[in-house]
């Protein structure tokens, strides 16, 4: 039946006289999911939107956050402008710590609000007092705000991390009420809130840590620091088991979300912008967590690449991109005889699913199989790479050790692999290189297209598919 029949054809149907009511202001608990924010009409052991076990919590409804609903009051008309409306660019403060400076897009904007989130005992509390203490000696009136550890607790670490002497208003306390009046009363520039998890207001009924006190919280932090001028720092703690809700759910309240990451055996940590609306997203700030805090890496590559020894079969280092800045990476794969049914797939700091697809390519387009063998792949140093340009870098580790035969220890590679097995070219290769000639590599294995005016003085060689580079490399294919 087309569908012009099917309305031809249809009648109206008898409802009965209903009314429209406000969902503000249901009382009807209902039930929300705290990793992904999904609501759901009943409770159940597992979210269906996202898969997170355990995650369900009941919240009460949200009518008693102020603002929300119209209540039949006639709003006032709101000022309009033409887009071109001269206005300077919005007043940023410089820390003095580069990498933080940087991943903020240049520096904290008045008035903004930046959720940090992380895992907890990652280093968040540490980087912000850090944080804090630096941008206080740059004379910005500064409060440190913890939810989660006494003053005493905190003076303990400032004293510790050569900090007791910035001038950082300190104060132990989860009340947002209290919190609010005294900011109302100092009016800082800054405040960090340690953690938003913590906060609770009185005028929501749910327990604190739950997906409604979380949000509420942001909402009053964020439009204060909109009225006032202050910037907002929001501690939020990742949480793997729903007790209380991932900072995930208040993302779109900020004008910045930063993550604070790195595996726990590893000394790293990286800051990473996943959304800014005052500059590039996905750039990155690399610290070292040390005895004494956290310290600056000004140059990433040579770290990641320090561990690295003579050349060795399964390495492959890949000149990446995060944000502005070039990284350059070590690809590090095992491939060894497996004894199980479904041979293992173990990648840690690259997406597995992207891995997948490269071995897959590699077996149907190059005829290279991978079956009855376990692999294992991961970057070294802890990192974490997001970027396609990483596919080829991947590949060459993974067919050097399937092979048992190590690259070039000068070389690097980049590029991107689509399913047919063709090689892409891939942005930024001039600073992607450039990076490599300044720490000593001096060939370089890329896509044909790729864009370069051989100033770096490395010798290049472009590839259009990966079964020319595994012949060229390998002897395979
Ligand atoms: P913390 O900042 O409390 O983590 P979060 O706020 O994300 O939960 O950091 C906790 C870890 O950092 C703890 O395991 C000890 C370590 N640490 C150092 O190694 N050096 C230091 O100088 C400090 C203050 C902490
Ligand atoms: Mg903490």
């Amino acid at each position: 039946m087309r569908r012009s029949d099917r309305r031809q054809s249809g009648t109206l149907i008898a409802l009965p006289p209903y009314e429209q009511k406000d969902p503000m202001a249901k009382s009807a608990p209902s039930f929300r999911c705290s990793e992904c924010g999904a609501t759901h009409a009943k409770w159940s052991g597992r979210c269906e939107a996202c898969g997170a076990w355990n995650s369900i919590v009941e919240e009460s409804p949200l009518s008693k956050v102020p603002g929300s609903g119209l209540g039949g009051a006639k709003g006032k008309l709101i000022q309009l402008s033409a887009l071109d409306t001269k206005e300077a660019p919005p007043k940023r403060a410089l820390a003095g710590m580069p990498e933080l400076d940087r991943v903020l897009g240049g520096g904290l904007v008045a008035a903004s609000a930046i959720l940090v989130g992380g895992d907890p005992g990652i280093g968040k509390s540490t980087l912000l007092l850090q944080a804090a203490a630096a941008f206080a000696r740059t004379g910005l009136k500064t409060l440190y705000i913890s939810g989660e550890e006494a003053a005493s607790q905190v003076r303990m670490r400032a004293a510790r991390l050569g900090l007791a002497d910035a001038p950082v208003g300190l104060g132990a306390e989860t009340s947002l009420r209290d919190i609010l009046t005294t900011l109302e009363a100092e009016r800082p520039d800054l405040v960090v809130i340690d953690s938003i998890q913590t906060m609770w207001s009185d005028r929501v009924e749910s327990a604190p840590g739950s997906v409604s006190q979380l949000r509420a919280a942001a909402h009053e932090l964020v439009s204060f620091a909109k009225r006032r001028g202050t910037a907002v720092i929001l501690v939020g703690h990742v949480t793997k088991d729903g007790q209380i809700a991932g900072p995930r759910v208040i993302e779109h309240m900020v004008d910045t979300v930063l993550y604070f990451e790195g595996e726990r055996g590893h000394q790293f940590r990286i800051l990473r912008a996943v959304k800014n609306r005052f500059g590039p997203a996905s750039e990155i700030g690399v610290f070292e967590m040390t005895g004494a805090g956290l310290a600056e890496v000004a140059n990433p590559s040579a770290l990641f690449l320090s561990e690295r020894g003579q050349a060795a079969p399964g390495s492959a280092v890949f000149a990446g991109i995060e944000g502005t800045r070039p990284v350059l990476t070590e690809i590090q794969a095992l491939v060894a005889p497996s004894s199980l049914a479904s041979p293992r797939r173990t990648v840690v700091g690259l997406d597995s699913g992207r891995i997948s697809t490269i071995l897959a390519v590699l077996e149907s387009r190059c005829g290279i199989p991978f079956t009855g063998l376990d692999v294992f792949l991961n970057v070294a140093g802890g990192m974490k790479v997001i970027e396609p340009a990483a596919d080829l870098a991947a590949a060459a580790a993974l067919l050097s050790a399937r092979e048992d035969t190590a690259l070039p220890a000068d070389m690097v590679i980049f590029g991107e692999i689509s399913l047919s097995g063709a090689l892409r070219p891939v942005g930024q290769a001039e600073n992607r290189l450039k990076e490599a000639a300044k720490l000593g590599f001096s060939q370089a294995i890329a896509p044909t297209g790729t864009k370069t005016d051989g100033t770096t003085g490395m010798s290049m060689r472009k590839l259009g598919d990966l079964v020319t580079f595994t012949g060229e490399m390998f002897g395979a294919g």
